[in-house]
C-alpha cells in the first residue's frame, strides 16, 4: 500500500512518514516573512543529515556543507535577473519536446506579477547549500532534511536546480563566497504556500508506485 493510500485510509499515524508523504514542491508563495527562528530550525535539520567523512587537516571531517540564507529583496532580484535568461533558454528547448507543458508553464509566466520569477518562484527565502563538488550525496541529503522539516512546520519548499546557475555573475559568486572547488546544492526556496494556478496543478507529476525487488 502506498503512503498516499495509507493516508487516505487514515491508517497512517506516524508524523514523520506523514510529513514525507505530504511534502510536494511548492511554486507559489505568500509574500509573508518567515521568522528567523523557524529558518534556523530548518537549517539545523539540514545540518543533522548523514554525511560522508573526508580527510582534511589530519582529521576526518563530516558535514561538508555551509548555508547562505538570502532574504534581501535587492539580492533576490539580482538572482532572478541572472538566472531568468538561462531558464528562458531551457524553456525554448521544451517548446519542441514537451509542447503541452511549455504552454502551461508560459501561461503561468505571463500571468505573473513583476518581477517575473519562475526560477525562485518569488519565495521569501532562498537557502544556498554550498559544499565541495565531490560531496553531492551528503549535501543533497541535507537539502532533503530541510525540505521535510519545512513541510513539518507548515512551510512550502522547492529544490530549484535552475537557481544554482549563478556562477557567471561575479558579484553573486563573491556574496556567496563560492570557491572554485565548491558547488551549489539546491538552492532550497521556502515560504508559506499559496494556492497554485490550475495550469501548474495540471502538470504536477503523480507519484508512481515504487519498483521493488525482494531477495
Ligand atoms: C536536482 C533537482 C533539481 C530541481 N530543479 C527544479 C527547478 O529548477 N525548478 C523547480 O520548480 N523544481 C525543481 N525541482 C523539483 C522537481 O521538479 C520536483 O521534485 C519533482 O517534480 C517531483 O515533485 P515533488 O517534489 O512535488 O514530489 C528539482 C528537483 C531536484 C531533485
Amino acid at each position: 500500500m502506498s503512503i498516499h493510500a495509507l493516508l487516505t485510509a487514515n491508517l497512517m499515524t506516524n508524523p514523520v512518514i506523514e510529513t514525507i508523504g505530504k511534502r510536494r514542491s511548492v511554486r507559489s508563495y505568500e509574500p509573508k516573512p518567515i521568522p528567523r527562528a523557524i529558518i534556523k530550525m530548518i537549517i539545523e535539520a539540514g545540518n543533522q543529515a548523514p554525511s560522508r567523512g573526508r580527510f582534511e587537516k589530519g582529521v576526518v571531517q563530516f558535514q561538508p556543507w555551509r548555508f547562505v540564507v538570502v532574504e534581501n529583496a535587492e539580492f533576490k532580484l539580482k538572482l532572478v535577473h541572472t538566472t531568468r535568461p538561462i531558464w528562458r533558454k531551457s524553456m525554448e528547448s521544451m517548446k519542441e519536446t514537451l509542447p503541452e507543458m511549455y504552454e502551461k508553464v508560459m501561461m503561468d509566466y505571463e500571468a505573473m506579477d513583476e518581477p517575473k520569477d519562475m526560477v525562485y518562484h518569488s519565495a521569501p527565502i532562498i537557502i544556498f547549500v554550498i559544499g565541495p563538488a565531490s560531496y553531492a550525496v551528503s549535501c543533497a541529503l541535507a537539502c532533503e532534511n530541510m525540505m521535510v522539516a519545512a513541510s513539518s512546520l507548515g512551510l512550502g519548499s522547492c529544490y530549484v536546480g535552475f537557481g544554482s546557475m549563478v556562477k557567471g555573475d561575479a558579484d553573486i559568486v563573491e556574496a556567496l563566497e563560492l570557491k572554485d572547488d565548491e558547488r551549489i546544492y539546491g538552492p532550497i526556496v521556502l515560504g508559506y504556500p499559496k494556492e497554485e494556478s490550475d495550469a501548474m496543478a495540471s502538470i504536477r507529476p503523480k507519484k508512481k508506485e515504487p519498483i521493488v525487488k525482494w531477495i
